[in-house]
């Protein structure tokens, strides 16, 4: 049996559609995660959720203690993975609203922990991590996508930045040469911490704005909220398909 956890980032610190809302502190080796895990049922199918950035949204993305949230999932019996991130878009055809399937990601960022293979070993274990995302969870959201008639995008490279500052404009022109089409904070270590664990997980990018350049001006935090706001609404229509998958 599979359990679904749903992470959700800027734009989505709790599930609004969420119905017999249980909440746990779960304790880890690793230190607390970013907030009490969310039990309830979504369209009447029990799931999980965790707020990455704190219920009040006051974690930084550099700042989020990745190896106790998974671990925490994985401790309350979850298997699958669905990491809502809210992103900058860098290919001209992936504008802001747009709902994008990465299948690979570069990672950019340093200093975060980002590891549970580091201490007290016996071997030094290496995991495969040539598809970063999981290729079953992403068939699910894909056919959850098509059902609520959301365009698809999945084919993407996901660049995982440091933070919390947003880019320069020639760091976006060298993401583009790099061959990234979105640019996020908080795809990494997650990810590979998930694969850690062997839970299957996949990330759900939300554009909310172009990256830095490429539209002239600069982008306010107060335009990324207010795209992260109305983009959740169609990513709460697609997890109450999903559940079904
Ligand atoms: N860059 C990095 N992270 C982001 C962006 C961005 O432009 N938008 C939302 N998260």
């Amino acid at each position: 049996m599979s359990k679904l956890a749903i992470i959700g980032g800027t734009g989505l610190s709790k599930l609004v559609n969420l119905e017999r809302v249980r909440k746990r502190v779960v304790k880890t080796p690793y230190g607390e995660p970013s907030s009490p895990i969310t039990f309830g049922e979504l369209n009447g199918v029990d799931i999980v959720f965790m707020a990455r950035h704190g219920y009040g949204h006051n974690i930084p993305p550099h700042r989020i203690n990745y190896r106790a949230n998974m671990w925490a999932l994985k401790e309350v019996g979850v298997t699958d993975v669905v990491a809502i991130a809210a992103v900058g878009g860098i290919n001209r055809s992936m504008p802001p609203a747009s709902l994008v399937l990465p299948d690979q990601l570069i990672d950019y960022t340093w200093g975060r922990a980002s590891t549970y293979f580091e201490d007290d070993l016996e071997h030094v274990t290496h995991i495969d991590f040539t598809t970063p995302y999981s290729v079953e969870l992403r068939k699910k959201i894909k056919r959850a996508m098509y059902k609520a008639e959301i365009a698809v995008f999945d084919k993407a490279v996901y660049a995982c930045m440091q933070g919390p500052r947003l880019e320069t404009a020639a760091e976006i022109i060298k993401l583009e040469r790099d061959g990234c089409d979105l640019v996020g904070m908080t795809g990494m270590p997650e990810a590979a911490l998930a694969r850690e664990l062997a839970l299957n997980y996949a990330c759900c990018a939300l554009v909310v704005n172009w990256a830095a350049g490429l539209e002239g001006g600069e982008i306010s935090m107060r335009d990324i909220e207010g795209h992260a706001e109305a983009g959740m609404i169609k990513v709460e229509h697609l997890l109450k398909v999903l559940v079904y998958e």
